[in-house]
């Protein structure tokens, strides 16, 4: 008699999840090494998101991914965090070890990296600006300091929130906080967009020559990119790549097996495309 091999179980909770991406992305890597996965979507709220987490792996989950609103959240709750969660103070992506314990990690920085490296984008010691002051820019942080220490500015809607983010990050790099109203003065080479809505100070920024990066990727031409490119950005990029880059080290720590992303991020922009 033979047993069928049960596929892996990953998943991905949050809210909302319908739409996400992220089934295709780790389907797709996992044809790569002939590996049966199954990922689900978890819709979880404030109230929920710990029992399901704890159902999920006592039910044979292995890797589950975390997004909005929970990566803080989750990350508070995890005993063994990476460097990288613990930098980041969020968490989006947990592992199971052979020992049953739940290490989390957060694979958004490298993500990120790796996509402006496909995109030829040095940040070692360019001048960056950031927008937003929340998660995101907490995912992102850390790897971009390590690179340009002394080359980013942080702004946001509500300043304390930024001061607060350079303060907890000054152990790594020398952030600049600057007010919305001042942005006409800052001459920025890359410019990333990490606020959760278009940001409504588009106009005081300056884009001559620029490169943008959105960290949103849906739609595929975001209203910061499609406002950038109309005012002399030189390259205006989505976030989907960084998605594609970041699952791809999730999959990574969880099968200790590096996918190629060339083909994936292609099927995601071609999917895209064909839905609008
Ligand atoms: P996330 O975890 O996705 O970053 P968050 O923690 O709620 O979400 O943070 C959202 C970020 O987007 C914040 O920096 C927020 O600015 P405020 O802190 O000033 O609210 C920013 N943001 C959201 N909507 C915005 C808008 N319309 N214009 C500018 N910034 C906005």
């Amino acid at each position: 008699m033979t047993i069928a091999k049960l596929p892996k179980k990953f998943a991905l909770i949050g809210s909302p999840v319908d739409h996400s991406l992220s089934p295709i992305l780790h389907e797709l890597f996992a044809k790569q090494f002939q590996i049966e996965i199954c990922y689900e979507l978890l819709s979880a709220n404030l109230d929920n998101y710990l029992e399901i987490i704890e159902q999920f792996f006592s039910n044979g989950g292995l890797g589950l991914n975390v997004t909005a609103p929970l990566k803080t959240l989750v990350c508070r709750h995890l005993k063994n965090l990476d460097k990288t969660a613990l930098v980041a103070n969020s968490v989006n992506t947990i592992a199971i070890q052979k020992n049953g314990s739940l290490h989390g990690y957060n694979t958004d920085g490298i993500g990120l990296l790796c996509d402006l490296e496909r995109k030829n984008i040095i940040i070692k010691d360019s001048d960056l600006l950031l927008l937003g002051a929340g998660g995101a820019v907490r995912g992102i942080l850390g790897p971009i300091l390590e690179q340009a220490p002394n080359n980013v500015i942080l702004t946001n809607r509500d300043l304390s929130k930024a001061k607060k983010v350079a303060c907890e990050f000054k152990e790594i790099g020398d952030i600049q906080v600057i007010e919305t109203r001042d942005l006409c003065h800052v001459k920025a080479k890359i410019i990333i967009n990490a606020t959760s809505r278009t940001p409504d100070y588009l106009d005081k920024l300056n884009f001559n020559n620029t490169l943008c990066y959105d960290l949103n990727y849906a739609p595929s031409n975001t209203e910061f990119m499609r406002i950038a490119a109309e005012n002399g950005a030189l390259s205006v990029y989505n976030g989907l790549g960084m998605l594609v880059e970041q699952a791809a080290a999730a999959f990574t720590l969880w099968h200790n097996l590096c996918p190629i992303t060339q083909n994936a991020y292609k099927t995601l922009t071609q999917l895209q495309a064909n839905t609008v």
